[in-house]
């Protein structure tokens, strides 16, 4: 089997009165490493969701191979050899990589004859550009190893053009390097086209060939990575590219209180086996203490804790000296703010309006820090659209529910909300998780800001280069504690890599 060619002729998707793909055609030749570029919001998702039957578009074709074809759902885009990857796993992680493959296949039979099955995965597995152990159970995978073993799935499934949305924002450097050489390296025999949604100039750089950008649900350019520089490529999805600069860095001051401190802090992790141990950690006024880790490692418990969404089984957290125990007036006086991750899921309710999770931390109180007793709709209409333009918030209206809003448009929104007033903590995780390059300057410049203006902030992020430009102090979380601990100004990447990887001297 090789390669398929796909082809999207005026592909047009409305929601209600909003236009969220207007008239987009573009080409993907067989075999070639397409790229869809574009700001938050612009239609990327939306368009893949149409090629893959999840959405049926207002209007437009769909071809592949050349012929028309009609894609009423993701069952008929597999049926065609279109597969997709998403940016998170979908395996059953108490199964074993084997078991995953075989159970996703349609016509497995209610019997599984393991001895044949097994025998026909070896010889699958001969034909693949890379050994992963099948006899494990999901979980015990590294993320980079899960990545491949669901882009696996969908060869051993048989298809051949293969939609990436993200691929790479849970996998390491060198793991995302690793996974898209062997893509490319598939692309470049015939054996595979992929079309790759991302939001990383260099890897597009590096692994695509051709690109199409988005902007606003148009098609506003598309070219060869060979005639195009990421400097085009940002221009024709933004047009303008003045970006906003980190201020500099204002010296910690030696006397700078410690606003937020833990001490001996003990909590379990997810699956209640590990237990997280925080010895000491403080972050002063005008601090960024970064958090380094590999995913999994406890930053998402140790976040927990600190929002009050994990029970302390032991220790202290103090917010400027007071003890802390994550209730929402506690978080008010102590003026803390979170940015947690998969702000859809713990930051927002879906199926409330965009103005409503705007207001979510000021409805009940009035101008002057009070209870309040009647909820006023007209001010919480105004202080969103307020919030909605400084941010940039892309939405079609305040009155849309936040669901509906693209993945990098909800994390502007909850960073409107949260870094908006007067925040004296700041407990962040992975903020740039998702956003376009633009987007990225821009929340790290608001960080950096409230940094200097005195707020200590706390980074849990698995982005080192973002760690290194943001941080003054940088930790590496592994199993649960702090291993590590380095200025940032003299950080060795490697000596970082080495601890987050569990194997330092
Ligand atoms: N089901 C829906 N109902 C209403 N509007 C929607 C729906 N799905 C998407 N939209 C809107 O369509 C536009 C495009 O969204 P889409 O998710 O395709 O963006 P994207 O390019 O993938 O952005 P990101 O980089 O943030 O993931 C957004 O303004 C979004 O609010
Ligand atoms: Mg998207």
């Amino acid at each position: 089997m090789s390669a398929l060619s796909l082809e999207t002729v005026g592909m047009t998707m409305r929601f209600g009165s909003f236009t969220a793909l207007d008239d987009v055609s573009i080409r993907v030749k067989a075999g070639s490493f397409h790229a869809l570029l574009g700001e938050n919001g612009a239609g990327k998702s939306t368009l893949v969701k149409c090629i893959m039957g999840f959405y049926h578009p207002t209007d437009g074709q769909l071809m592949v191979e050349d012929r028309e074809v009609t894609v009423n759902s993701p069952r008929d885009a597999a049926s065609l050899g279109l597969g997709m990857v998403y940016q998170h796993f979908t395996l059953v992680p108490s199964m074993t990589g084997a078991e995953n493959l075989v159970i996703s296949r349609n016509d497995v039979a209610g019997v599984i004859n393991w001895k044949q099955e097994r025998a026909a995965l070896a010889d699958f597995m001969r034909t693949m550009p890379f050994p992963i152990p099948l006899d494990r159970q999901v979980r015990e995978l590294s993320a980079g190893e899960k990545q491949k073993l669901e882009i696996i799935r969908q060869l051993y499934l048989g298809r051949r053009l293969l939609i990436l949305d993200e691929p790479t924002s849970v996998l390491t450097p060198a793991e995302a390097d690793d996974m898209l050489g062997i893509v490319r390296d598939m692309t470049a025999r015939g054996e595979l086209s992929v079309i790759m949604i991302s939001h990383k100039f260099h890897e597009v750089m590096k692994f695509a060939d051709s690109v199409s950008v988005l902007r606003r649900g148009r098609l506003v350019g598309s070219g060869s990575t060979t005639e195009l520089t990421p400097r085009d490529m940002a221009a024709m999805m933004i047009g303008d590219i003045t970006l906003p600069t980190l201020d500099s860095r204002i010296a910690v001051k030696p006397e700078a209180p410690a606003l937020l401190t833990l001490e001996n802090v003990r909590a379990r992790d997810g699956s209640g086996l590990k237990t997280i141990d925080v010895d000491g950690l403080f972050v002063k006024a005008g601090e960024i203490v970064g958090i380094a880790g590999i995913s999994g490692n406890g930053q998402k418990e140790l976040a927990e804790v600190l929002a009050g969404q994990r029970r302390l089984e032991k220790g202290n957290v103090r917010v400027k000296g007071a003890t802390y125990t994550a209730t929402r007036s506690e978080s008010r006086t102590g003026k803390l703010a979170f940015i947690p991750e998969e702000p859809l899921q713990n930051a927002c309710v879906a199926k409330m309006t965009v103005a409503e999770n705007l207001g979510l931390r000021r409805f009940d109180i009035n101008e002057k820090g009070r209870k309040r007793f009647w909820l006023s709709k007209s001010r919480i209409k105004q202080y969103a659209g307020d919030l909605v333009s400084a941010f940039k918030v892309k939405t079609a209206s305040l009155e849309t529910p936040i669901g509906a809003l693209s993945g990098g448009n909800v994390q502007r929104a909850v960073l409107a909300r949260e870094l908006s007033g007067d925040v004296d903590v700041l407990i962040v995780s992975n903020p740039c998780f998702g956003l376009d390059f633009s987007a990225v300057a821009e929340i790290r410049a608001r960080i950096m800001k409230a940094r200097n203006s005195g707020t200590a902030v706390l980074l849990f992020s698995e982005d080192l280069d973002e760690l290194m430009a943001l941080s003054d102090r940088i930790f590496v979380m592994s199993e649960g504690r702090l291993v590590y601990e380095t200025q940032a100004r003299d950080a060795d990447l490697s000596v970082i890599g080495a601890h987050m990887a569990g194997h330092a001297a």
